[in-house]
């Protein structure tokens, strides 16, 4: 950010108040004192006004979305599918979604422009539940929610037990439930699988603290103030 829109964010003064500041060899950023209004200030920089710091409270933006089945979690794709970036309103900041999802997974995604708090949520340690609504092929027994709980092998490591619940079942077909806390490449299929019941549909209905409840496909919120003081809530709880 320039120098001038720095101080002006910060409330030092207005834009002309802070530009005569600044010529006038008041402002120092990292302990040099700087007269060229277009500076520009890295993140993390020192920045002192007649030697007092100043500190500009960034904003940081969060939004849900419901990924559509057909979308990438990417901001791009070589090969012109739809993206993530199309389900972001077009004056927002450059905000990356937290984790991933299949191009054929629906449901909640969080984006965010806040680092700490993303790789916080992303990180193994802590652990976040993600819920699946999975639409499975055959009915599933008894005998395979209880591997499922107690956790399966994929190739390249074991899955820890998982949540199951049965909503639906037929002879051919089932709909479940299932909690992990995890976040493997295309883990809930590969679990799945690895029980004989190849996912038809997959949809994530909640985000540790974020329920999709009725966000349309494609469809974009804010979160609460409740939840977004139980996600940052997360990483604090885990600390401790
Ligand atoms: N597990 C999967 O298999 N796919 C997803 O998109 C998320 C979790």
């Amino acid at each position: 950010m320039r120098l001038n829109k720095y101080l002006a964010h910060a409330g030092v003064g207005a834009r002309r108040a802070v530009e005569e500041l600044i010529v006038a060899g008041r402002v120092r950023v990292n302990g040099k004192t700087v007269r060229e209004l277009a500076t520009d200030v890295a993140a993390g920089s020192r920045v002192e006004v007649d030697n007092v710091p100043v500190r500009v409270a960034t904003r940081k933006t969060y939004w849900i979305v419901n990924k559509p089945a057909g979308v990438m979690t990417t901001m791009s794709d070589p090969q012109g599918r739809r993206t993530i970036v199309d389900l972001i309103p077009r004056d927002f900041p450059r905000i990356v979604p937290v984790g991933r999802l299949d191009y054929d997974t629906s449901g909640v995604l969080l984006l965010t422009d806040d680092g700490d708090l993303a790789n916080t949520l992303s990180h193994p340690r802590f652990g976040v539940d993600k819920t699946y609504r999975a639409v499975v092929r055959g009915r599933l027994l008894p005998s395979d929610m209880r591997e499922l709980l107690e956790g399966v092998r994929l190739d390249e490591f074991r899955a820890a037990g998982a949540k199951v619940r049965v909503v639906a079942s037929r002879a051919d077909v089932t709909v479940l439930d299932i909690t992990i806390h995890e976040g493997k490449n295309r883990q809930v299929r590969r679990m799945l699988e690895s029980v004989e019941h190849p996912v038809v549909t997959l949809t994530r209905t909640r985000f540790g603290p974020i329920a999709l409840g009725s966000l349309a496909p494609g469809q974009g919120r804010a979160p609460t103030a409740r939840e977004l003081a139980a996600l940052r809530a997360v990483g604090s709880a885990a600390t401790d």
